[in-house]
């Protein structure tokens, strides 16, 4: 018998056959830096992670997905690659990398990488290359080397910004007279963007691929994945200088038709391998849009980044999830929902903060593992972790520092411990004698009341909330309640009482309004907090309600 019991659902029961394994899933990100730190430097890595997958699997989640662990010189904490198939030694070696992927499978879980094929590490081999190579070599083709309109001047080949701020462009040779090249950087100068339309980019990546599936990595999540061509000849962009909403307000940085030939490439080899590998696209773009990178030969999934900015406010709600089931239907993939990741503010303070945002983020996260479709957890959302409000001092993101905008607030380590010590057993090395060191980001005081242990024993925790609706979510796909191709129908009814009609037997009700409000005829299988009232649901509670009949519990 599989310890996991979702091993079991994913290759038997479940409506979706084996080499769908993904059509229903829950992965729990990984920001392996602030998860578990192993050897007590302060940085969580491999083998901090090998030592708590135990914890995950426990949550009754389908994988993970690890945010980059790869050589870098750490950047933009990794998503500067300097080498694309090795393991940087501050996360750990290939060995324990190898032994985390032999005991996630142990443990029934898959295992999905970031894969960052928009930009390298300038310090990436085929860089350093290309800049010391002529303008014009077939080296500095590999990438976006321009000469600007003036020559030598400080004027760059066109107008874009980089999405961390400041222009997209650095000379590759700010002192020489005669290499006036600038080379593109969407976004820090320490990640030069790849020409994809240099056929031996598309090669390289095969390559890069091959060699995590070959090793038996399930899936890959793809990094800025709609910005991979820009447009022929790097025009001027017409938008608003002002990069707004990332790589959105310039549209010839992202969404090339070319780039759907990549992702057909790239499924052609995913699906050359048993179980067939995911491909799920960070693709920031409206629901019309990013549903054209799931047709069926492209990616399996792309996060519903509409849904994941959204407020508090039922209509919106309504609005989008209508929107992204519309958008679906010619193409057929569900929405991929999430409400966190390493990039953006925790729900808890996004839907009000304090005790109020608190209730919140646990009623969204009730609503998002009872939506249809796949769903991603980020670490510490099962805590209702909060936002922090990082010191200005220990900020590292490089898009505070270009930008003004601040992600570290999401990325503080996990608090696995009420008692301070050992960084709230973040470190699992140091004594007394030799203490573990200062974690990369500052640990806020009152951390340790979210501590793993703390909700381990409360019965009310988010912790407890969430594995009790992944055990339920895994007990309704098993009998066929919830199905892999339901479909979502969104309404409000009176009150801001937001509706998500799964199926004919089964809806999501979030409570959005300021008074509490009178369910829709059917059983609570599950609510977000214990309901007031039978029948009704106060303020900012959520509940999945079945229509069907003979529930045995
Ligand atoms: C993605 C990552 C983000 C990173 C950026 C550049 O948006 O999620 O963390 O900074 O790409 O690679």
């Amino acid at each position: 018998m599989n310890p996991h019991p979702q091993a079991d659902i994913v290759a038997g029961t479940a409506a979706a056959p084996t080499d769908e394994w993904w059509a229903s899933a829950v992965i729990y990100q990984v920001y392996p830096r602030s998860f578990a730190d192993g050897n007590g430097d302060g940085v969580g890595d491999l083998a901090g992670l090998i030592t708590r997958l135990p914890y995950i699997a426990a949550l009754g989640v389908d994988g993970i997905w690890m945010t980059p662990f790869q050589p870098s010189p750490q950047l933009d904490q990794g998503y500067d690659v300097s080498d694309y198939c090795g393991v940087d030694p501050l996360f750990g070696t290939m060995e324990q990398f190898d032994e985390l992927l032999g005991l996630a499978h142990t443990l029934g879980l898959r295992l999905l990488l970031d894969v960052v094929p928009n930009h390298c590490s300038s310090e990436h081999p085929l860089f350093q290359s290309a800049l010391a190579a002529t303008p014009g070599s077939p080296e500095r083709d590999l990438f976006h080397f321009v000469q600007g309109p003036a020559g030598g001047s400080d004027v760059p080949p066109n107008n874009w910004q980089s999405v961390f701020g400041g222009r997209a462009w650095t000379r590759a040779a700010p002192d020489s007279q005669t290499d006036t090249d600038w080379y593109l950087h969407l976004f820090s100068p320490g990640q030069p963007d790849w020409n994809w339309r240099n056929p031996a980019v598309g090669d390289y990546f095969d390559d890069v691929l091959r060699f995590w599936f070959d090793k038996g990595v399930d899936g890959l999540r793809i990094d800025v994945a709609h910005a991979l061509f820009k447009a022929d000849g790097l025009p001027d962009t017409p938008a608003t200088l002002e990069m707004v909403d990332g790589l959105r307000a310039n549209p010839q940085v992202s969404d090339q038709e070319e780039v759907h030939d990549v992702y057909r490439r790239w499924r052609t080899l995913a699906n050359s391998y048993q179980p067939h590998r995911l491909l799920v696209g960070e693709v920031n773009l409206e629901p019309a849009r990013a549903a054209r990178y799931t047709r069926p030969d492209e990616m399996q999934q792309t996060f519903a980044f509409a849904f994941v900015k959204l407020g508090w406010d039922a209509a919106a709600w309504a609005a989008v999830g209508n929107e992204l089931e519309a958008a679906r239907e010619p193409q057929g993939a569900a929405p991929t929902w999430a409400l966190e990741n390493h990039d953006i503010v925790r729900s808890a303070t996004r839907f009000g903060g304090g005790e109020l945002g608190s209730s919140r983020s646990r009623a969204a996260l009730v609503a998002l593992l009872g939506l249809p479709g796949p769903a991603y957890l980020y670490q510490g959302q099962e805590l209702g972790l909060p936002e922090v409000d990082v010191p200005l001092e220990a900020r590292v993101d490089p898009m505070w520092d270009r930008g003004g905008v601040c992600r570290d607030g999401a990325r503080v380590p996990l608090p696995w411990t009420a008692d301070p010590a050992l960084n709230h057993g973040f470190s699992l090395a140091g004594s007394a004698t030799v203490p573990a060191a200062e974690p990369w980001l500052p640990i806020p005081s009152g951390w340790g009341a979210h501590a793993i242990e703390l909700q381990q024993s409360d019965d009310e925790s988010s912790l407890a909330l969430t594995i009790s609706a992944l055990e339920l979510r895994r007990k309704l796909l098993a009998m066929g309640i919830l199905g892999t191709d339901d479909a979502g129908s969104w309404r409000v009814e009176a009150g801001n009482l937001l509706i998500c009609e799964r199926s004919t037997d089964f809806f999501v009700a979030v409570a959005m309004g300021t008074e509490a409000v009178r369910l829709p005829p059917g059983t609570v299988l599950l609510s977000a907090l214990p309901l007031a009232e039978d029948g009704w649901l106060q303020p900012n509670n959520a509940a999945w309600v079945w229509r069907g009949e003979g529930w045995v519990n």
